[in-house]
């Protein structure tokens, strides 16, 4: 049995902890600004996530399934060190072996807090050494690229914090928004494990119909298709675990297979339209790799041609709310336009609308019952719901 940490975007951890509890995982805390693990200094401001505990195969489990985090974290121990010896000593005890191939390319991200040790780039260099003594060769460095990377090295974190250093192997790999289907993306693309969070919170039911008419490259409506398929978001790509020594093939191949019993054929209609025609074919593209090409329909579309199936279903949406659009008025405009739109055609309809500007929400003159924060992009954005009286 391990620690885990599942690392969330600010305002995604009940989410993730609810995702978690789904799967039957043991949590033992969520937090915004975890104490014990952390992703990185730059992340460790910003990002939270849930702690939870269980043995490899729920780690894999964990990586497969969870829709809203970015990345899962092994607990791979800590230890009291105030010299470079101790330091030195305590970090060669642990069982790199298990985790590390030889020749295998590591990064280190140290961040050290209220500690006698507090020289990253030293502590970074006995680290090395350690894991070298243990393995018989010292892991050559990469650095980390950006979040597009698809296949990062190794990342181990080490957090000094008051004297007490923590350790903790990333097991994902590329970030767990890069679920592999969207390939093709048009402007302002969300974050899938946003999109996915923002499904979550509009408390879309799975069954009834869901229309997005900013939809973009199609991320909100391709991941409501999969979730109404029951389609694990990590099905088709690979994880950072998969290059570990300790790594379990049958147990992965058994998880994928008993993930795939019991999905749907078929799920609610689930429409994306967007005026913009490129969007629409990207849409189409994306949706036919994340296999769910069967379960939504794109069209080219403005929003003032709205027409809404049957329903009431829920609407979830982030339309534009940046520099895209040539100048405020045409925004403002825009929002008038998209409450009116709603309360004519969509009456009884739940909506979910991610904005980042407020007063542009209240534009639609719809009134919100709930907002959460959420962040997208380094921007803090609002996730307005409500029912379309
Ligand atoms: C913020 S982006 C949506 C991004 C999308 N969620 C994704 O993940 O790719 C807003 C989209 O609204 C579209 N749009 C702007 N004005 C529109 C209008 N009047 N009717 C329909 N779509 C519009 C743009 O073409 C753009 O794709």
């Amino acid at each position: 049995m391990a620690n885990f940490f599942a690392v969330s975007a600010p305002g995604l951890e009940p989410f993730t902890a609810k995702e978690l509890k789904e799967l039957g995982l043991l949590l033992i805390r969520s937090s915004s600004s975890p104490k014990t693990f952390s992703p990185g200094k730059d992340e460790a401001d910003l990002i939270g996530g849930v702690e939870f505990r269980g043995s490899l195969a729920d780690l894999y489990l964990a990586n497969l399934h969870l829709r809203t985090a970015s990345r899962v974290l092994l607990h791979l121990g800590s230890f009291y060190a105030d010299t470079f010896s101790d330091l030195g000593r305590r970090a060669k005890r642990l069982s790199w072996e298990d985790y590390l191939r030889p020749g295998r390319p590591v990064a280190l991200r140290v961040t050290c807090h209220k500690s006698r040790l507090f020289h990253s780039a030293a502590v970074t260099e006995r680290v090395l050494e350690s894991i070298g003594a243990r393995l018989g060769q010292t892991p050559p460095t990469k650095k980390l690229g950006g979040e597009g990377e698809s296949n990062p090295p190794q990342l181990i974190v080490v957090r000094l914090v008051e004297n007490r250093c923590t350790f903790s192997l990333d097991s994902s790999g590329a970030l767990l928004h890069r679920r592999g289907y969207r390939l093709a993306t048009a402007k302002a693309p969300l974050r899938e494990t946003l999109a996915a969070g923002i499904l979550m919170a509009s408390g879309w039911d799975r069954q009834s119909p869901l229309i997005d008419p900013f939809c973009g490259a199609g991320t909100i409506p391709i991941e409501a298709a999969l979730m109404s398929r029951k389609i694990a978001p990590g099905m088709r790509r690979g994880f950072a675990f998969m290059d570990w020594p300790s790594f379990d093939g049958k147990t992965w191949e058994r998880l994928k297979g008993s993930s795939r019993q019991g999905q749907p054929k078929s799920g609610p209609p689930i429409l994306g339209f967007d005026r913009d025609a490129g969007a629409i074919r990207a849409a189409g593209e994306n949706a036919g790799r994340a296999d769910v090409a069967d379960s939504v329909f794109f069209a080219c579309k403005a929003i003032s041609a709205l027409d809404p199936p049957p329903g009431p279903g829920w609407l979830v949406t982030n339309p534009p709310h940046g520099l895209r659009l040539k100048s405020h008025r045409d925004l403002r405009s825009l929002y008038i336009r998209l409450g009116r739109i709603l309360r004519a055609k969509c009456p009884g309809w739940h909506t979910a609308i991610l904005c980042s500007s407020d007063s542009l929400l209240d534009l639609t003159g719809i009134r919100f019952e709930r907002r959460f924060p959420l962040r997208s992009g380094g921007l803090r954005v609002t996730l307005a719901k409500a029912t379309i009286g």
